[in-house]
């Protein structure tokens, strides 16, 4: 969205301009501003000011009146931001020029006294910390909406069976529940690394200033308590070049956004009627102008060829702090735009894909009908021989001699007769056919973890229990 600077602008005089004899190029005002973007922080950076003046106030360094001044102007300030009453100029540079600079309009000396023992470099860190704060809860409360999604799934497919693949091809047989249920373990390992990350973004790097910190008497502890940070950084040149912590958000993220992509293909390839096995709910489908019969997995696309942008977002700030010399350089400032964009490609995508989960069926005949095709019994018959006695290896060989005449014959392992069990293996008798079948092979798993009945009826009622606290517990991360 194109941005349209107000004019009167070059004039106005820069919050450095003391040792300045030369006005700005123009060119250069357009060439460094970051409000563009980072206009997006405006609430936060209130918040962060209210605490700051507030601190100011109790240590001594402004007055009970100056403080209920900034905070009134503080206020009518956010209320015109938000209601598209601000006026953004480029020379202005970020959001915290500008929300200063109208402070000052407003007070006068009140306003220039805000920035007491403050920096912009300790007030962007303590902004991004704050917003990306907020960005983990909203995306691990999307993360167990995803998760309620597939348990539903997981609770309404029980007792079906899927063919499941490694090398895309069919392997073994496994229950519907159980292979839902696959996701939420992945969803849920990104959960835990949202909440870890959270740790270490809420730490308060206010208070560091440009780098060294401050002469003046100022209350860390009492502004971190007051912005809800667990912890007051320890070391100021650190506040002033780390980005680490947005970093890693942007890696969780892209972790996120590689499992959503696992999803995404799946179901585009479960949905193409090759497969048949999927049913995709059409509110989120999308059709051809050219072809009246698609009904296209656009959104999956999508959702797939999003992640390249979040890939390219995370390669792309791990390289703009490559090699940056301590403490803070102007480089830093292209970090938003790619925190945005891997957030924003990342919530739409589960905003999306919640609701596509709980929409989608399976087309239980059409797997059914096909479950006999490639001998999805075949590791379970062999973990038979395996339990009267036989050793693995010789176990695998039988049966691969068994499955090679059934490829022959162009027919199942439980189609062929007692006699060719016994001519591969002489111990076997008709007992062997009760271990045939994908009912029989499924209902034949029993190690945790693994896709046997009631395993996966334990495994389903540990995830109903947990997403139930998770919802009651609003999501946050502090687990
Ligand atoms: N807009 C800047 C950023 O996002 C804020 C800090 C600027 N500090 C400075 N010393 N120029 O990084």
């Amino acid at each position: 969205m194109p941005i349209l600077w107000a004019c009167e602008a070059r004039v106005a005089k820069k919050a450095w301009a003391g040792v300045f004899q030369e006005a700005t190029d123009a060119r250069v005002e357009q060439f460094t501003e970051s409000v563009s973007f980072d206009r997006r922080l405006y609430a936060h950076d209130i918040t962060g000011s209210l605490a700051h003046a507030q601190m100011l106030a109790r240590v001594g360094l402004i007055t009970e009146d100056e403080r209920g001044q900034i905070e009134q102007a503080l206020g009518t300030i956010r209320r015109q931001i938000e209601q598209g009453d601000f006026q953004f100029k480029p020379e202005l540079e970020d959001i915290h020029m500008h929300i200063e600079a109208a402070l000052i309009e407003q007070l006068g000396d009140v306003g220039r006294k805000l920035h007491t023992a403050r920096s912009r470099n300790d007030q962007v860190s303590t902004d991004l910390r704050m917003w990306v704060r907020d960005a983990i809860d909203q995306v691990d409360a999307s993360l167990v909406a995803l998760q309620t999604a597939f348990v539903g799934r997981a609770d309404a497919d029980q007792g079906c069976i899927l063919p499941a693949y490694t090398h895309m091809q069919r392997a073994q047989p496994v229950l519907a529940t159980h292979y839902w249920l696959c996701y939420c373990e992945k969803f849920e390992r990104d959960r835990a690394r949202l909440a870890d990350c959270r740790r270490r973004v809420n730490v308060l790097g206010l208070g560091s200033a440009a780098v060294a910190g401050t002469s003046l008497p100022i209350d860390r502890e009492w502004v971190a308590s007051q912005l809800g940070f667990e912890s007051v950084a320890a070391n100021s040149i650190d506040v002033s070049s780390d980005r680490d912590f947005a970093i890693e958000f942007a890696f969780v993220l892209t972790l996120i956004a590689e499992h959503l992509s696992t999803w995404a293909e799946e179901w585009i390839l479960w949905s193409a009627s090759e497969f048949g096995f999927l049913k995709l709910p059409q509110a989120y489908c999308t059709g051809s102008s050219i072809m009246p019969q698609k009904v296209n997995p656009d959104v999956l696309e999508l959702v797939r060829g999003k992640t390249a942008r979040v890939v390219g977002n995370l390669t792309a700030l791990l390289v703009l702090v490559k090699g940056l010399p301590l403490a803070y350089n102007r480089d830093l400032q292209e970090d938003k735009p790619r925190i945005f964009d891997s957030f924003d490609a990342v919530h739409a995508c589960l905003q999306m894909a919640a609701p596509m989960v709980a929409g989608a069926e399976l087309n239980r005949d059409r797997i059914a009908a096909r479950l006999d095709v490639g001998h999805l019994d075949a590791t379970t018959l062999m973990e038979y021989l395996i339990q009267r006695g036989i050793p693995q290896r010789t176990a695998h060989g039988i049966v691969g001699q068994l499955v090679r005449t059934a490829l022959d014959r162009d027919v199942p392992l439980s189609k062929l007769s007692l006699e060719d069990f016994q001519a591969a293996e002489p111990t076997l008798d008709t007992q062997v056919f009760e271990v045939l079948g994908v009912q029989h092979a499924v209902g034949a798993f029993t190690s945790y973890g693994s896709s046997g009945p009631e395993r996966v009826a334990e495994q389903l009622a540990r995830w109903k229990q947990k997403l139930a606290v998770a919802r009651s517990d609003g999501a946050t991360a502090d687990r």
